[in-house]
């Protein structure tokens, strides 16, 4: 028997039950009044196989479906192959039946189902079943990891991560975390208008001490579903880490927040290079210069080999039309570097000033606007949803004429 103390505590995920029966219902309302299920966001809706296959349709897919079944099995079947088709890359699927067939529990695990309850469930089991899921000997880990670096200083990187990272937690409601790693300089505590006593200085100095609660401490709120480990933003240390220092602070966070955001400052050193290499997507921000290319080429080459099973690096443009400045067309660029841009941001000053004065995000001030579709459109990509498309053309297309246009009023 499993006793109740050896269950762990769900990371912050979020999960959608569609039950059948009251019965399951009540379990349900039960169990996210347990203290295991604290970070876990729970949502309940009747409907069962069918209301889940006509939710995700066209919605995104949270980090579990709990399913439950009262029908025949291969109806049940073949409406999970049919919710399979919009499944985002890592929701799992529990699911809650009525009949104890090992034939139809096979199926189910051969469809990568990840257990199978049978009803009626009480809720130690039914908490346990969830927690197993994610700290159970196979677990894969909850978190997506996305490093954000410049290929020059002042590019808006951290500018680009925190919008980033706003816009996961807003738009995708996606629980997200920014680590602030630009320890002497950072501005993620400016951006979001925050000033812990504690951030990711305690986790640098003291790796060894590092786990999930540890984590927890140092985490700071600043939006729904947004936290921030913050630089000290300080001069009185120094900060020259080995290599292996981050690692502790990855791999807790992977374990427990479904989207990692890390602000890498502009450095080519042992510990950011570390960071870098072991994020599942890496973003280069770059400006349209001489300078940028070169680097911005260097670092997809360097982390293209350094990651060969990996996505390729990403690049995105920034503070791209800044009035008078000569500048090297976004065609050309990604062409030298093989490389397609996951979009285009334009160079606003009036924006992104009053975004970082006030300590606000570019959705808060210009939800509509263009910066944000980009913002969101990179989220999107970033966090493995499909791709969107404006219209019939594909985001390159579309910038490649936007560019064009500029061309042809500049000639
Ligand atoms: N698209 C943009 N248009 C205008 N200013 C921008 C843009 N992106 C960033 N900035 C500004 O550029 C400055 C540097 O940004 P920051 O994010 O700190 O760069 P980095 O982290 O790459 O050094 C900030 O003042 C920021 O507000
Ligand atoms: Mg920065």
């Amino acid at each position: 028997m499993m006793s109740e103390s050896t269950i762990a505590p769900l990371p912050y995920v979020a999960i959608q039950v569609f039950y059948e029966t009251s019965g399951v219902a009540a379990i349900v309302e039960e169990a996210t009044q347990d203290r295991r299920m604290a970070k876990a966001q729970i949502r309940v809706q009747a409907g069962g196989v069918v209301g889940a296959v006509e939710a995700y349709r066209d919605a995104p897919t949270p980090n579990v479906i709990v399913i439950e079944a009262m029908g025949d099995g291969s109806v049940l079947l073949s409406h999970l192959d049919q919710l399979a088709g919009s499944c985002d890359e890592g929701t799992r699927v529990l699911v809650i039946g009525h009949v104890n067939d090992v034939l139809l529990y096979r199926e189910l695990m051969r469809r990568g189902v990840s257990d199978y309850l049978v009803a009626p469930v009480d809720v130690v089991s039914f908490i346990s079943a969830l927690s197993a899921i994610f700290t159970g000997p196979e677990a894969k880990p909850v978190g997506r990891s996305i490093a954000v670096l410049g290929a020059k200083g002042g590019v808006g990187s951290s500018t680009i991560a925190h919008n980033l990272a706003y816009t996961i937690a807003q738009e995708m409601a996606v629980e997200t975390v920014i680590v602030d790693l630009d320890l002497p300089f950072g501005t993620a505590g400016l951006d979001f208008n925050q000033d812990p006593p504690q951030g990711i200085m305690e986790a640098a100095f003291d790796p060894g001490r590092v786990d999930v609660n540890m984590i927890e401490r140092l985490l700071t709120r600043c939006a729904p579903n947004l936290s921030l480990i913050a630089a000290p933003s300080s001069l009185e240390r120094v900060f020259d880490f080995s290599a292996e220092t981050f690692d502790p602070v990855c791999d807790a966070l992977r374990a427990s927040m479904p989207a990692i955001v890390y602000d890498v400052p502009h450095l080519w050193t042992a510990w950011a290079r570390q960071v870098v290499v072991g994020a599942d997507e890496v973003v280069i921000v770059a400006a349209p210069d001489l300078a940028n290319l070169r680097n911005a080429k260097n670092l997809i080459d360097t982390l293209a080999l350094a990651r060969p099973n990996d996505p390729r690096p990403r690049l995105l443009f920034n503070q791209v039309g800044l009035p008078k400045r000569p500048e090297i067309a976004a065609a050309e660029f990604s062409k030298a570097l093989e490389c397609e841009p996951v979009g285009m941001i334009g160079f606003d000053a009036q924006l992104f000033g009053a975004a970082s004065n006030n300590g606000q995000m570019i959705a808060e001030i210009q939800p509509k606007s263009k910066t944000q579709e980009a913002f969101l459109e990179l989220a999107r990509t970033l966090m493995g949803r499909q791709e969107v498309r404006i219209g019939k053309k594909t985001l390159l297309s579309t910038l490649r004429e936007r560019f064009a246009g500029r061309a042809n009023r500049a000639a």
